[in-house]
């Protein structure tokens, strides 16, 4: 195990759902784990008039989040972490002097032996982060003079390209790009960063990895929930800005990178950003028409419960052009990929909750079994993301008896099958790549911009053009009725189930 330095971590926004729910679950397990360095401190930040105590049992002794890790901690582990969480009240705004905050950085130094290195976790909304960061930089706390300095921020990371560049260069202003960590949770999933081992550890899957072998890309992401109390927030957001710009560009970069030359962070992302440089932007209206659909979920009765439609949930405009579902079609613009085409899509109140990659391989150029009904029977790559994570190969197998009939068959991998390996949750793993200084599962500046470059303009054309249609669907079903037009020429999507070896068509209604 890598041994972690001393660290106080410092958390902007202590008072917030993300700090209880995931951040400092993630903390107490890494310490649970034995990753915490002996010397550690945790402090809250915020504006929510709480003092030390009341903050331990809000998030580690009392919390609701925290339930079956206080049952199975031994000797006390719980109270021994929550002793060395604090909490500093910022006052009415994050915008005042940092002078407490850093004389309670210079006294934790001397309490606990901390020689100076510093996390700060900003979980706040998006438009403070570069007050923040200024506050910090006056306040003599941002420099990796006296101990490292690194700063975590959560998505989202822009609104558009062009807020996108000045969060970025607002950030670099106070902190050096290298000390800079964009979260994206997505990629704290093993699953997604199994996708980079399992092309480039094997060798049976890379010489197939291209447009000589490869018919179509398919990815899908469903939640069956709906926006639930985050209403105001998606309304301004929408699923292309919520999911698509980050979780599953980050997906679509590493299933089309080149290899890069090693594991090293920026040798990673340097392809990651190439990949998504080379993603082709649509630019005329005939092709956003063609390749874009949006949609949004309506009131509909699922197993006699009535769910409302996505306009009359609360903090949504009565008459929100905001989409719930959306799903793309794009090309590549490389030597690999040229003349693929991907399609992706992500939506809530859909069957199930799945994300899923499909890799449809071409079908044989020359077909033997002329009678084999082989139809639809090609060969299929299906990397399940979420749940029932795991590796699928779909392929044609010949029915005992007579004749060549074929049929298809599955070749199988489940993680749950390994049962000696704890699975971190994403929050634990990226965590603790920061606070070990790893950037690698970390999205750089260029690439979040570059992954804006391609989204901007569709936004914009479901926006400001005319009759960009918005189509409906009900809770429960596989979106809009016209969903599979984007799919020309191919078919339909593969509407997978609960399970990774469900065939299409099955369906869970929650
Ligand atoms: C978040 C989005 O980033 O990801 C949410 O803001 C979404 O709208 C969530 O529900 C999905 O995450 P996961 O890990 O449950 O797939």
């Amino acid at each position: 195990m890598k041994k972690m330095e001393d660290q106080l971590v410092v958390i902007f926004g202590a008072s917030g759902d993300l700090t209880a729910r995931k951040l400092i679950p993630a903390l107490f397990n890494l310490y649970l784990e034995g990753y915490m360095p002996e010397n550690f401190v945790i402090l809250g930040a915020s504006r929510s008039d709480l003092g030390d105590v009341d903050f331990r049992k809000k998030v580690v002794l009392e919390s609701d989040y925290l339930k079956n890790e206080l049952q199975d901690a031994k000797d006390g582990q719980a109270q021994k972490f929550a002793d060395r969480l604090f909490y500093e009240d910022l006052g009415g705004s994050y915008d005042g002097d940092y002078g407490k905050l850093r004389n309670r950085v210079e006294s934790f130094k001397q309490e606990f032996g901390l020689t100076g290195n510093i996390m700060y976790y900003l979980s706040t909304p998006p438009t403070l982060y570069e007050t923040i960061a200024c506050k910090l930089s006056e306040a003599g706390l941002s420099s990796d003079n006296s101990g490292w300095k690194r700063l975590i921020v959560e998505k989202p990371f822009g609104y558009s390209l062009e807020t996108a560049k000045k969060l970025n260069s607002g950030l670099q202003k106070y902190f050096k790009e290298d000390q800079i960590y964009r979260i994206d949770h997505y990629l704290g999933k093993e699953t997604v960063q199994n996708l980079l081992v399992t092309r480039f550890a094997n060798t049976i899957f890379e010489p197939l990895w291209n447009r000589n072998y490869i018919h179509h890309v398919e990815i899908t992401n469903a939640e069956s929930v709906g926006v639930g109390s985050r209403g105001g927030y998606y309304d301004k957001s929408g699923a292309l800005r919520d999911m698509f710009q980050n979780h599953l560009l980050q997906i679509v970069s590493l299933i089309i990178m080149e290899p890069p030359i090693g594991d090293a962070p920026e040798e990673i992302r340097n392809e990651k950003v190439k990949a998504l440089k080379s993603l082709r932007i649509m630019k005329d209206e005939e092709t956003l028409y063609d390749h874009t659909i949006r949609a949004q979920y309506v009131a509909s009765e699922v197993e006699g419960e009535q769910l409302k439609g996505y306009r009359e949930e609360d903090g949504v405009d009565d008459e929100s052009t905001t989409e719930t579902y959306a799903a793309i079609k794009f090309y590549v613009d490389n030597w690999r990929w040229k003349d693929v085409p991907f399609y992706v899509r992500t939506a809530k109140r859909m069957p199930t909750k799945v994300t899923e990659v499909v890799i449809h391989f071409n079908t044989p150029p020359h077909q033997i079994f002329k009678d084999s009904g082989i139809n639809n029977k090609d060969n299929k790559l299906i990397i399940r993301i979420q749940p029932d994570e795991g590796i699928l190969i779909k392929f044609g197998v010949k029915v005992p008896g007579q004749g060549f009939k074929v049929e298809r068959a599955n070749l199988d991998f489940y993680y749950s099958s390994l049962t000696e390996t704890r699975v971190m949750q994403a929050y634990e793993r990226l965590l603790l790549d920061a606070m070990q200084g790893d950037a690698t599962l970390y999205a750089r500046a260029d690439e979040v911009e570059a992954a804006w470059e391609f989204v901007d303009p569709i936004l914009d054309y479901w926006k400001n053009a005319k009759d960009v249609p918005l189509y409906g669907y009900a809770a429960g079903v596989w979106g809009p009725e016209n969903a599979d037009d984007l799919i020309d020429g191919i078919g339909f999507w593969r509407n997978p189930g609960k399970n990774l070896a469900d065939d299409p068509g099955y369906c869970v209604i929650c």
